[in-house]
C-alpha cells in the first residue's frame, strides 16, 4: 500500500484487512463509557478512503458514542454543542468531520481549532496528521511562546488546518499573517475554559476574522453556563450533545486519604511503594509547590519529570513529549495538563492538592483510564479540604472512599501486567498484594512485562526505572481511616447538572 492511499486494485475489505493485521489491538477492557454504542461502523459516513485509512491505521474500529451523535451531524454543517466524558473520544469526533469537509486542492486555511493550552495543540495536531495522513491535508500548530517568525513562514506555504491557542491565532490574524476568510469550520475544544473571562475577549475578535457562514462546533466535558451567552450570540440552532448523564467515568476508582499537611510526601511515598503505576500524574495547586514537591520526589529516589506554566516553553514542550514517550514514570504538575491531555499509560492521577471546584476534579481524574480503560484516582485530603471534598461529591453525585490498606489491581492494572500468582492472591484474600507493585520490580519482571505488553497492545514502560533507591515505608494507618464525624448527608441522585 502507498502512503497516500491503498494500493491500485485493491478491494475496501482486502485493504482494510490490510491495516488491520499491521495495527496492533489494545486487549485492555473497557467500560460502557465507550462501549454504550448504537453500533456505527466509520465506513457508514461515506468518508475519503484516505481519511478512513488513517482512522484505520490509528487503531479506531468502531465510533465511540460522542463520535456517533457528533459526526454525521458535523458533516452537514450544523453547529453543535457537545458534551461527553474526558477520554471518549470528543478529538475525533470534530476533526474527522473538519478534514472530510476541506478540500485539500484549495490552498486556503478551512479550518480553525482552538484549545486553551500549548500542550494540547501540540496534542491536537499529532491527532489531525495521524487521522489526515493519506489525505494529504497541510496542518500547522501555533500557539504562544514560539517565535512569529517560524509561523510567517509556515503560513507563506500551504495550511488547510490551524490548530493553536486564541492569543497565537488572533495575532496572526489581526496582523493579516493568516487569512481566516475563507474559514468555515471554528472548534473550540475545552470550549467552558475558551469562554472563561480570560479568554472571551479573544473569541470574540478572533471570530470576526471569519465568514459569517461558518460551521461552529464547541466541544467538552464540562459546560457552565457562562457558555450559553456564546451560545446565543454566535451558534445558529446548535445541534446538543449531552452524553453526560452521570459525571465521572465509570473506568476511574476514586479513594481519599485524609493526612495532615506535613504527612503528604510520607504518604505519597507509601503510594509509590504499594501501587503498580504505569505512569502517574501528581497535581499540585500552585507552581512553586509543583517545584518543591519534584524536588522531593527526586530526593527520595523515584523519578519524576516536572511541568507548569512558568517555565520556558521549550522546556515544557520536552518534558511533555518525553513523558509521552514512556521516559520517566511520574509527572508533577499543576492546572496546566489537567484538560485534554491523552496519555494512555497514565493509571493513576494523584491530587497531592486536593482541587477547589468540581471542573477541575472531573479533569484530572479523566487524565487515567483513557477510552473506557481502567485507572485509579488517589486524593490526599486535609482538614481544610473536607468540605471541598464534600461539595465536590455532591456536585458530581460521585463517592470518593476512604483508601484500603490494599488496592486491588485490577481496579487500575491491565489484566495483562498482573501476573497469576498474585490474581491467585488476590481471589484468596479478595485484596491485592500489599507490597507487589511494579516500582519496586527487577528487570526480569520488566521483561516480562514489556513482554505482556506486546500482546496486550497497552502501552507500558518498564518498571525497573522508578526507584533507584529502597526506602521500606511501614504501614501507616493514618492514610486509610475516614475523615472523623464527616457528615456525608444525603447524597443527590446523579443527574446532568452544570459540573
Ligand atoms: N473510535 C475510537 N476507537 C479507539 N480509540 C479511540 C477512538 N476515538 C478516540 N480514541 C482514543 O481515545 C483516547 C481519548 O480520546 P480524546 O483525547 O479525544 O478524548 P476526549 O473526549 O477529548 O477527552 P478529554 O475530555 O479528556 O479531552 C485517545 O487516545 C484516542 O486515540
Ligand atoms: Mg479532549
Amino acid at each position: 500500500m502507498s502512503a497516500s492511499g491503498p494500493a491500485p486494485g485493491q478491494t475496501e475489505a482486502q485493504w482494510r484487512q490490510e491495516i488491520q493485521q499491521r495495527v496492533v489491538r489494545d486487549e485492555r477492557p473497557q467500560t460502557d463509557d465507550v462501549l454504550k454504542t448504537k453500533g456505527n461502523d466509520f465506513e457508514d459516513y461515506f468518508l475519503k478512503r484516505e481519511l478512513l485509512m488513517g482512522i484505520f491505521e490509528a487503531g479506531f474500529e468502531r465510533p465511540s458514542p460522542i463520535q456517533e451523535e457528533a459526526i454525521p451531524i458535523a458533516l452537514t454543517g450544523r453547529d453543535i454543542l457537545a458534551r461527553a466524558k474526558n477520554g471518549t473520544g470528543k478529538t475525533a469526533a470534530y476533526v474527522i468531520p473538519s478534514l472530510e469537509r476541506l478540500s485539500t486542492k484549495k490552498t486556503h486555511i478551512q479550518a480553525v481549532l482552538l484549545v486553551p493550552t500549548r500542550e494540547l495543540a501540540l496534542q491536537t495536531s499529532q491527532v489531525c496528521k495521524t487521522l489526515g495522513k493519506h489525505t494529504g491535508v497541510e496542518v500547522m500548530v501555533t500557539t504562544g511562546g514560539t517565535t512569529l517568525r517560524d509561523d510567517i513562514l509556515r503560513l507563506s506555504q500551504t495550511v488547510h488546518v490551524l490548530v493553536g491557542t486564541p492569543g497565537r491565532i488572533l495575532d496572526l490574524a489581526g496582523k493579516n499573517i493568516a487569512d481566516l476568510s475563507q474559514c468555515t469550520t471554528f472548534v473550540m475544544d475545552e470550549a467552558d475554559k475558551l469562554l472563561s473571562p480570560e479568554f472571551t475577549p479573544v473569541i470574540e475578535q478572533l471570530l470576526s476574522f471569519l465568514p459569517k457562514e461558518r460551521q461552529v462546533m464547541l466541544f467538552s466535558a464540562t459546560f457552565p453556563l457562562i457558555v450559553k451567552d456564546f451560545k446565543d450570540r454566535h451558534m445558529v440552532k446548535p445541534y446538543e450533545i449531552n452524553l453526560m448523564d452521570e459525571l465521572t467515568l465509570r473506568g476511574v476508582t476514586q479513594y481519599y486519604a485524609f493526612v495532615e499537611e506535613r504527612q503528604k510526601v510520607h504518604c505519597l511515598n507509601t503510594l509509590f511503594s504499594r501501587l503498580q503505576i504505569n505512569q502517574s500524574i501528581i497535581f499540585c495547586n500552585s507552581t512553586n509547590r509543583v517545584e518543591l514537591l519534584a524536588k522531593k520526589i527526586t530526593e527520595l529516589g523515584y523519578s519524576c519529570f516536572y511541568s507548569h506554566a512558568k517555565m520556558l516553553q521549550a522546556h515544557r514542550n520536552r518534558v511533555f513529549h518525553d513523558f509521552r514517550n514512556g521516559a520517566c514514570r511520574n509527572l508533577v504538575c499543576s492546572d496546566l495538563l489537567t484538560r485534554g491531555i491523552d496519555i494512555q499509560a497514565v493509571n493513576v492521577v494523584i491530587n497531592f492538592d486536593f482541587p477547589k471546584n468540581a471542573e477541575t476534579y472531573l479533569h484530572r481524574i479523566g487524565r487515567s483510564g483513557r477510552f473506557g480503560h481502567l485507572g485509579l484516582a488517589i486524593n490526599l485530603i486535609t482538614y481544610e479540604d473536607r468540605f471541598n471534598l464534600y461539595r465536590i461529591e455532591q456536585e458530581l453525585g460521585t463517592e470518593i472512599q476512604p483508601i484500603p490498606s490494599t488496592i486491588d489491581k485490577r481496579l487500575y492494572v491491565a489484566p495483562s501486567l498482573i501476573t497469576e500468582d498474585e490474581v491467585n492472591k488476590q481471589n484468596n484474600s479478595g485484596k491485592a498484594s500489599a507490597n507487589g507493585g511494579s516500582n519496586n520490580g527487577n528487570g526480569n519482571g520488566a521483561q516480562q512485562q514489556q513482554q505482556r505488553q506486546h500482546q496486550s497492545g497497552a502501552p507500558v514502560i518498564p518498571p525497573t526505572q522508578a526507584k533507584f533507591t529502597q526506602t521500606t515505608i511501614p504501614q501507616s494507618q493514618d492514610f486509610t481511616q475516614s475523615i472523623a464525624g464527616r457528615n456525608r448527608g444525603p447524597r443527590q441522585p446523579q443527574q446532568a447538572r452544570q459540573a
